[in-house]
C-alpha cells in the first residue's frame, strides 16, 4: 500500500470512529459513584436517577425479560442536550450481562435484555448521568 493510500484509509477510519457518538465527551462532568442514603425512601433527586429494575416474562428458551428505566416513583430523568443518562449497565450477580450507551435528546434512559435468571441471586444496574454521577439500584431475587 502506498503512503497516500495508507493516509486515506487512516482518515476514513478516524471519521468512522468519531461518528460513533454525537455528544462531546467533555459534557460528562461527574463520574462519581453516588450513595443513596435510604434506598427505600429516596429523595426526588435520587428517584430521578435510580434505575428501576422490572422483571418480565420468561421465554420458551428460559430467558427472562429484564427492563431498566431511569428513574423511579414516576419521576423520569430528562434527556436534554446538556443533561442526560449516557449509559446504563446491568449485572447478574457479578457478571456484566448488558450495557447501553445513549445519546442526548433522541434517546432516554432505558435498557432491556433477556437473561437466564435460574441461579442468579442479585440484579444490579447503574445509571450514569453526565451531570450528577452514577446511581446504582439492586434487586434481590
Ligand atoms: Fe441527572
Amino acid at each position: 500500500m502506498k503512503r497516500r493510500d495508507a493516509l486515506k484509509a487512516l482518515a476514513i477510519s478516524a471519521v468512522a470512529v468519531s461518528s460513533l457518538s454525537a455528544y462531546d465527551e467533555k459534557l460528562i462532568v461527574n463520574k462519581q459513584d453516588m450513595v443513596v442514603k435510604d434506598p427505600k425512601n429516596p429523595t426526588d433527586f435520587e428517584a430521578k436517577h435510580l434505575p428501576a429494575i422490572h422483571i418480565g416474562n420468561k421465554d420458551e428458551k428460559g430467558y427472562t425479560l429484564v427492563e431498566i428505566t431511569v428513574g423511579q416513583l414516576g419521576i423520569i430523568h430528562p434527556s436534554e442536550a446538556n443533561h442526560w443518562i449516557y449509559k446504563i449497565d446491568l449485572y447478574a450477580d457479578d457478571k456484566l450481562v448488558s450495557v447501553v450507551n445513549l445519546e442526548p435528546v433522541i434517546s432516554r434512559g432505558y435498557l432491556s435484555a433477556r437473561v437466564k435468571l435460574d441461579d442468579v441471586k442479585v440484579l444490579k444496574s447503574t445509571a450514569f448521568c453526565n451531570l450528577h454521577g452514577n446511581f446504582t439500584a439492586t434487586l434481590y431475587l
